[in-house]
């Protein structure tokens, strides 16, 4: 299991929602834990009557003649009906009369001196997206195509995911700060012909050289037809002529107009990449009909959000993550909230950047991540006392457990004391949230997710599926299907049985160990497979094995989490080199080794320690013993059975450090 930073402070309030949040938000979807309750129940006995309710608050272009069928592991939700995710976040709102309306308020990174802002309506934001729409049709874009999109945060990232959903291609985001050989990795997977990316993003005022990393990664990219290429940084890069095309000369001269294509609810949506227990990361997807209808709800009722109330929600993540997708993009736009989107570094120019920002957008919501809560400690209570943050009414964190301290921090110090903290606990895989906090009826207490979403038949249990008694650590499953999961693994359905639907016959396994209190509240322990949590950040431990070995100097290397002060989990990797390595030693070594992974992979998977040894400890059938070496990294007293270890005297090295 990943190791969850160790807590200090003992913290069992409970903290009720507050009198401001009822004062501030409108109109309140889940009033009482009667009301949730009684929903929760309902949800579960009959899926289809409630999830048939809830879609219909949605567009469709015709409906479904079942709401969900379920022949394990596939589920296929709202059978046969047609939509278009794209209508649902921007022709809906102007079909109703609030074209002009904001849809996103964009905040540039550079500050000379004040920020760039762009605000786009969402007729504004229809216009751009046609245009792009037909410009992908133009490069031979079709239904069913998967286009890959490579880019920093800025307006035309949302606006390219759009208009590939209004086109009927599916979009494959490759987080920005992935290196070279990640994207070949994903693009080949996908088989991508057409890359959107920026000339570089701006990133605590250095530029990240994106179309450079493209022009690298399509060297071993032979299929890929075009590039287009947004200017942002106005950074010099080569243009390959008849691949490569400025996104300002083919989009700005296309019509205003592109019609949706009526989308079947299975049809892919998008692919999104994220880290496994091997060392090929898997393409995770998602449809059209439920994932659009899963995030807009769960977006509704965790933030309780309310149009026409003056809301301005502001989710601090990357589009290039799941969070970015659901809770930025799909499930925001539906409900008629400005999304506020910011392009650069939290510290940048200063650390009070963030705060600024709630101050300036008079944002009401505000969500990110433990890993980010801890910075802003670290930082200093200065920055956020400087600013106006009055306008808060909802807080939220997700990726990870979050530790008491940090809890209360964020708490006190960004919600005065009186906004409700909705603690979200999903996956890329489940689309959007499971367990979480409503935060106008459930009582929430620092560190636990608290209770399943409607929808979600979320237990503990044993390996063989038995409910587990409260306090009893087992695994967290979900026992039926939700609209939001996903509908697979690309390209490789025995991968997507395996992972998820084989440990526990009939069940969804997440992952993850949990347990459940007496009130019912999920408390999440970590991971239980080779996956870590760095910064809220999925990695597979042996995706930076295989980086670090792919350097002449590493024979051998085993990766583990460790406790990290603001990572969460850091990386420890325990690394045995080559005899004959002719090159760098020691420290020097250590850094020539962490910048070889981060070109591998990028910047998050550099490992926090490496460790040189003689050999890795092993089991007497060649298994390595990860959970000792867990141990080790994190400076503990091991206290796992060793009587398998092969060689006893090299626990002893381990732990004094170095050969
Ligand atoms: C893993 C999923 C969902 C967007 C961010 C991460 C951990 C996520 C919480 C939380 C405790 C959490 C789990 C999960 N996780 N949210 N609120 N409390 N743990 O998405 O990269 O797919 O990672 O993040 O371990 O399995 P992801």
């Amino acid at each position: 299991m990943s190791q969850a930073i160790t807590s200090v402070l003992q913290e069992h309030r409970i903290f009720q929602p507050s009198e401001h949040f009822r004062r501030h938000i409108g109109p309140i979807h889940v009033p009482s834990m009667d009301a949730y309750r009684q929903t929760h129940a309902r949800s579960i006995a009959d899926p289809e009557s409630f999830w048939g309710e809830v879609a219909s608050e949605y567009h469709w272009i015709s409906p479904w003649s079942k709401v969900v069928e379920w022949n394990l592991p596939d589920a296929k939700w709202f059978v046969g009906a047609k939509t278009n995710a794209c209508a649902n976040c921007i022709d809906r709102q102007i079909d109703s009369g609030h074209g002009d309306e904001v849809a996103i308020i964009w905040e540039g990174e550079p500050c000379a001196p004040d920020p760039e802002v762009r605000r786009l309506t969402y007729r504004d934001l229809l216009r751009e997206t046609c245009r792009t729409a037909n410009a992908l049709k133009s490069l031979g874009v079709r239904r069913g195509d998967v286009v890959t999109i490579y880019m920093g945060m800025v307006p035309e990232l949302a606006i390219a995911m759009l208009a590939c959903a209004r086109i009927g291609a599916a979009h494959s985001v490759i987080f920005g700060g992935f290196a070279p050989p990640a994207i070949v990795d994903r693009v080949h997977d996908a088989k991508s012909r057409i890359i959107i990316t920026c000339d570089g993003a701006w990133r605590r005022g250095q530029i990240v050289p994106l179309k450079q990393n493209v022009d690298d990664a399509c060297a071993k990219l032979p299929d890929v037809e075009h590039v287009l290429v947004v200017r942002r940084t106005q950074s010099a890069v080569t243009m390959k002529p008849g691949r490569d095309l400025w996104w300002h000369d083919l989009i700005d001269s296309q019509s205003d107009t592109c019609p949706c294509e009526a989308m079947d609810a299975e049809d892919l949506l998008f692919l999104l990449y994220t880290s496994g227990s091997t060392g090929k990361p898997k393409g995770i997807r998602h449809t059209t009909g439920g994932y659009m209808v899963f995030t807009a709800y769960t977006a509704k009722m965790t933030f309780n959000l309310n149009p026409d109330r003056g809301q301005v929600y502001f989710c601090t993540a990357d589009i290039g993550w799941i969070t970015g997708h659901s809770y930025i993009v799909y499930g925001i736009l539906p409900n008629r909230v400005p999304t506020v989107m910011y392009e650069g570094a939290p510290n940048s120019p200063r650390e009070d950047r963030l705060w600024s920002m709630v101050a300036r957008h008079k944002a009401t919501h505000f969500y990110t991540a433990p890993t980010a809560i801890r910075a802003f400690m670290k930082w200093g209570d200065q920055h956020p006392k400087q600013h106006d943050l009055s306008s808060l009414i909802v807080l939220g964190t997700v990726g990870e457990p979050i530790n008491p301290e940090a809890w209360i921090w964020y708490h006190e110090m960004i919600g005065s004391s009186r906004c409700p903290i909705v603690d979200t606990m999903w996956q890329t895989e489940t689309g959007g949230h499971i367990i979480t906090p409503l935060p106008g009826c459930v009582p929430t207490v620092p560190g636990s997710c608290t209770l399943p979403f409607f929808g979600i038949d979320a237990a503990i249990v044993n390996e063989t599926g038995e409910e587990l008694e409260p306090n009893k650590g087992g695994l967290l499953v979900i026992r039926r299907p939700w609209p939001g999961m996903l509908r697979g693994i690309h390209g490789d359905s025995q991968r997507y049985f395996d992972t998820y639907w084989s440990r526990v016959p009939g069940m969804y396994v997440a992952g993850d160990g949990a347990r459940r209190d007496e009130r019912g509240y999920f408390w999440i322990m970590g991971r239980i497979d080779d996956v870590i949590n760095v910064s809220g950040h999925r990695l597979g431990t042996m995706e930076v094995e295989s980086a670090l070995v792919s350097h002449d100097a590493v024979v051998e290397a085993a990766v583990v989490g460790m406790p990290h002060e603001i990572k969460g989990t850091g990386i420890a990797a325990f690394v045995t080199l080559a005899p004959d390595f002719k090159g760098a030693t020691g420290d020097a070594l250590r850094r020539q080794l962490g910048e070889h992974v981060t070109r591998e992979i990028g910047a998050i998977a550099r490992p926090d320690m490496i460790r040189f040894t003689g050999a890795l400890p092993k089991t007497r059938s060649g298994k390595i013993m990860r959970r000792l070496l867990r141990d080790i990294a994190a400076g503990k007293e091991s206290t796992q059975d060793t009587t398998t270890l092969e060689d006893f005297s090299l626990l002893a090295k381990l732990r004094e450090g170095d050969e």
